[in-house]
Order: structure tokens, then C-alpha cells, then sequence
């Protein structure tokens, strides 16, 4: 019996090595972590069950048959964080450079399975030099296996992906479909092709990183959610991001308590907007201050800085926060801010979290590159998504709410539950000036004419009262007292009932 439990310690011990030290040391010459180590920094200490650690390849091609390294290049189980059960796959650079064979899939798959089954988030640690070249069609079977889960899963269970290392070819399509993505600065990147094949075929000349390190993804692409220093860092944030999730779509967010009163008075907020309505102030002030404890996890911060998304607690349950910035593009919705926010709202709706809007909106943005690049279809994500979104919707008009774009971000037209406005809000089919150039077309040579119509248009409809006659706004409230009435309406709203109708599924204009 002895002999068997000093087997199973040799073993255990074998598995943990991966692919040995000297690996292991290039890894962390790389100022990475291994699998596990990441593993020990995200999961609450002691938590990780890991499983299929003997798993090996059942490759006999090109030699494989003489290296087989225990567990085939992932560590799979899972464990919790704050206490709530979590399933982790975290991909073992030190092992064939972490690539993915048939049976590394199907550890990954297996933890998708259960995760499904108990209704439990997933987060992928990816550090993979991609398909296992030596398996050929197999290990490219075996991605394809994992994509199908990502689909099943989205929707159901939260799923997160950190890139952590090389991430490349088809193999970003897995993270791709995933929630979020968080990445680590000069030492992750993404790519469908590499400098290589770029220079090849468009004799662009790129690094790695400039084509798909984390700052790149991060503020030109969008495909990634957030950027951290180091992998610490990231899997810290990980824990953070963790605690407002529900664990799947049959649950709620976790309520955390808080001290901070749900009444708070923010007397500050009466001169956030400025007089001149051109003017731009930070609407991340206005998010700070309604919060709970001024708390916000600001999702997508350096990418479609014009619009802001990110998760808050209002009385401690978590909402999603949709905010038009009118720092940057005056607030205007453009293609990259209308993608941006459409899928927040999207998350949110599928697990339960409600979606609390703050809208200082001019309108969508002109020019020939929006058009081209097609704003019609992609602005149309961003009503869809709110249109169709069945969680409490609250909607707070700080300034300007003009044209479409007032329709779009979660009117009371679009199923808004509560809609309010502050006093200098302005809900209008568009501003004074652009109005007035087109109705009084013919007075356009006269300038005190058409100052004079200026005010006689701003008197009318800057204004949130006009709205305010038609219900279209519920009530027009003091700046002060925001936190206090977007508390109430979410207790209010706690347990609104609302069903689309059914259908195989909508049309999402993508
Ligand atoms: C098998 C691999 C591997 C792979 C790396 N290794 N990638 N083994 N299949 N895909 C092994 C290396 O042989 C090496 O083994 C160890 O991992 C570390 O790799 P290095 O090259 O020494 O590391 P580094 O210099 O850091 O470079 C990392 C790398 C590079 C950039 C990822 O290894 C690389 O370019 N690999 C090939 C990438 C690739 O073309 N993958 C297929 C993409 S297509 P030893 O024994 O020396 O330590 C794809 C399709 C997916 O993925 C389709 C989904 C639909």
C-alpha cells in the first residue's frame, strides 16, 4: 500500500513539472507565472480540485510517443473564488508551448461540460502556441469542440478569458466568444495571422505586439476588454470582475452590503453641467458619485472613449452602467461606441444584471467614414439591443437627447422602466442651431432674425418638459438627488417580469 501512495506522490509530483524546470524558468524569465501559479493567484487559497492531471496524448507521430508529459499542456478543474464555484482551464506554456491536442480539448471541453451542468462561470487562461502541429486535423477537431461550447455556453454561464501568452491563428476564436478579455501588456497577443504572413502578404511590416499585443487590442481593435502590467495584476481584476457576476443566467448577481446610503444627497452634481451647453464636463464624475461607495469597474476604458460601460452596485446588487462621455466626440454615438455599448447591454440582459443609463447624447456621428463603415447597421446593434432587453432598464437624461439617438439609448419607447431627466436636459429632434438653419431656411441672411428663432426653438425644446407632458419622461428630478431615485426604482424594479416573444432567435442586425 505504500508503494501505491508513494506512486501516486511520484506521479502527482511528475504532472506538476510540466515540462520541467528549465521551462519553468523560461517562463518566468519572461516575467510570466506558470499555469498553476496563476491558478493559485486567482482562486481563493487551497479551493483548486484539479482533474484528468495523468491525461496524456495518444500522439505516435513525429516521436511523440516517446514524450508524453502528464496532463498534455492544461491544468483543468475547478474552485472558487469568494466562495462561489468557478471552472478554470489554464493552458501550460512549458508544455509543448501549451499547444492544444486532441485530449488537451477535451479537458478543456469536459470543464465547459460540468460548468454547464452545475451553472457556474468558466475563465480560460490562455498561454498556447496554438494547434498541436504534430496532431494535425485532430487538434484542429478538437478547437472546433471547444468552439461549439463557447456557444452553448454564452448566455448561460459568464465566461472570461485572460491571454496571457501567445494566443494565434483560429485559436483566438475561442476567447473571441467569450465575454470578456483581459490581457497583459508586452507579454499576450492575438492574432488570426503573424508579422510573419502579414509581411508576406501585405508587406506591412509589424511586431507582434504592434499587430495584436494588449495596448493594440485594447484601443484599436476592441477586442479586448481591459490591459494589466502583469499577470498578477490580471488575475486580481479577474477576482474583481468575478464578484458582480451571477454565476449563470438562473441566478442573480451576488448582493454585497454596503454601508454607503442609498438617500446620499451629492449636492456637487447641481454644477456638473456646465451652463454653455457646448461645453463638455466628465460624465465618469456623475458614475462615481451614484455608486456605491464610488465604485466603478469600468469595462473597454481606453477604446470608443465616447460612450463608457462598465459594472457598479446601487444598495449592493450589480448593474450594468451605459453612459454617453461628452469628453470625447461631444458624446456622439459612432459605429466603434454603438458595438461597444450594444454588447454590454446584450451581457447584461442575459445574466439578469440591470442596465442603468446615463445619456448625454447629440446624435450619431456624420461623415462619409461612419456612413461608409456603415453606422446604419451598426447604431441599429445598439437599439436592438436595448429594444429587446428585458432586465430594469433606468434612464437618467443629464443634457442633450437628440434625434435617433435619443430613441436609442433606452427611451421610455425602447421598454425604459423609469425615465428620468435633470432639469437642463434637452430632448429634441436635434440642437437650436441645426433646427433652426433648416425651418427658417429662408431667414438664413438675417442673423438677428435667426438668433431670435435660436431662442424661441431653445425655449421650447431645450428642456426636459416637453417629454416630461407626453410621459415620455417619468420625472424631472434634481442632479442631487440622482443615487436616491435610481436606488428606488431598482428595489421597485427587483422583480419585474417581462418576456419577449418566442422565437428561434431574433435577427441582430451584425
Ligand atoms: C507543437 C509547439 C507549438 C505547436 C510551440 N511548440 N508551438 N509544439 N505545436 N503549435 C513548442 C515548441 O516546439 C517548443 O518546444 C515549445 O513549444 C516552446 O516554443 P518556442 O518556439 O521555443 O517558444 P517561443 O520562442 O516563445 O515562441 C512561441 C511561439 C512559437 C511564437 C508560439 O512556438 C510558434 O510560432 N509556434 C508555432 C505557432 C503556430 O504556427 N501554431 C499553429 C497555428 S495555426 P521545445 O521542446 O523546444 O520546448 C492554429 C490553427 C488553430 O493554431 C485552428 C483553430 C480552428
Amino acid at each position: 500500500m505504500h508503494d501505491i501512495i508513494h506512486e501516486l506522490d511520484r506521479r502527482r509530483e511528475a504532472a506538476r513539472l510540466g515540462g520541467g524546470q528549465k521551462r519553468i524558468d523560461s517562463q518566468h524569465a519572461k516575467g510570466r507565472l506558470t499555469a498553476r501559479e496563476r491558478i493559485e493567484v486567482l482562486l481563493d487559497e487551497g479551493t483548486f480540485e484539479e482533474w484528468d492531471m495523468f491525461k496524456a496524448h495518444r500522439c505516435n507521430d513525429f516521436g511523440m510517443q516517446d514524450q508524453q508529459i502528464p496532463g498534455d499542456g492544461v491544468v483543468t478543474g475547478y474552485g472558487t473564488i469568494n466562495g462561489r464555484v468557478v471552472f478554470i482551464f489554464s493552458q501550460d506554456f512549458t508544455v509543448f508551448g501549451g499547444s492544444l491536442s486532441e485530449t488537451h480539448a477535451e479537458k478543456i471541453c469536459k470543464v465547459m461540460d460540468h460548468a454547464m451542468k452545475v451553472g457556474a462561470p468558466v475563465i480560460g487562461l490562455n498561454d498556447s502556441g496554438g494547434a498541436r502541429i504534430q496532431e494535425g486535423v485532430a487538434s484542429l477537431g478538437g478547437y472546433a469542440d471547444v468552439f461549439q461550447r463557447n456557444v452553448m455556453a454564452s448566455g448561460v454561464i459568464p465566461q472570461i478569458s485572460l491571454i496571457m501568452g501567445p494566443c494565434a491563428g483560429g485559436a483566438v476564436y475561442s476567447p473571441a466568444m467569450t465575454d470578456f478579455i483581459f490581457m497583459v501588456k508586452d507579454s499576450s497577443y492575438m492574432f488570426v495571422t503573424g508579422p510573419e504572413v502579414v509581411k508576406t502578404v501585405t508587406h506591412e511590416e509589424v511586431t507582434a505586439e504592434e499587430l495584436g499585443g494588449a495596448v493594440t487590442h485594447n484601443t484599436k481593435s476592441g477586442v479586448a476588454d481591459m490591459a494589466f502590467e502583469n499577470d498578477v495584476e490580471a488575475l486580481m481584476m479577474t477576482r474583481r470582475l468575478f464578484n458582480y457576476l451571477p454565476l449563470s443566467n438562473r441566478e442573480k448577481a451576488p448582493v454585497r452590503p454596503t454601508s454607503d446610503p442609498t438617500d446620499r444627497i451629492e449636492l456637487s452634481l447641481d454644477t456638473l453641467v456646465p451652463d454653455n451647453a457646448n461645453k463638455p464636463y466628465d460624465m465618469k464624475e456623475l458614475l462615481l458619485k451614484v455608486a456605491d461607495d464610488g465604485d466603478f469597474f469600468e469595462l473597454q476604458p481606453d477604446y470608443a472613449k465616447n460612450i463608457v460601460i462598465g459594472l457598479a452596485r446601487m444598495e449592493g446588487s450589480t448593474v450594468g452602467i451605459i453612459a454617453n462621455q461628452p469628453l470625447v466626440l461631444a458624446g456622439c454615438l459612432d459605429i466603434k461606441s454603438s458595438i461597444k455599448a450594444a454588447r454590454f447591454v446584450r451581457f447584461c440582459d442575459a445574466f439578469n444584471i440591470p442596465v442603468v443609463t446615463f445619456v448625454d447624447v447629440p446624435g450619431f456621428m456624420p461623415g462619409t467614414s461612419q456612413e461608409y463603415g456603415g453606422i446604419i447597421k451598426h447604431g441599429a446593434k445598439l437599439l436592438y439591443a436595448y429594444a429587446e432587453c428585458t432586465v430594469p432598464k433606468v434612464t437618467v437624461i443629464t443634457r442633450k437627447a437628440y434625434g435617433g439617438a435619443y430613441d436609442v439609448m433606452s427611451s421610455k419607447h425602447l421598454r425604459g422602466d423609469v425615465n428620468l431627466a435633470w432639469p437642463s436636459a434637452e430632448i429634441a429632434v436635434m440642437g437650436p442651431k441645426g433646427a433652426v438653419e433648416i425651418i427658417f431656411r429662408d431667414e438664413k441672411n438675417d442673423p438677428a432674425k435667426i438668433a431670435e428663432r435660436e431662442a424661441e426653438y431653445k425655449a421650447k425644446f431645450a428642456n426636459p418638459f416637453v417629454a416630461g407632458a407626453r410621459g415620455f419622461i417619468d420625472d424631472v428630478i434634481q442632479p442631487h438627488e440622482t443615487r436616491k431615485r435610481i436606488c428606488r426604482s431598482l428595489a421597485m424594479l427587483r422583480d419585474k417580469q417581462l418576456d419577449n416573444p418566442w422565437r428561434k432567435h431574433g435577427n441582430i442586425p451584425l
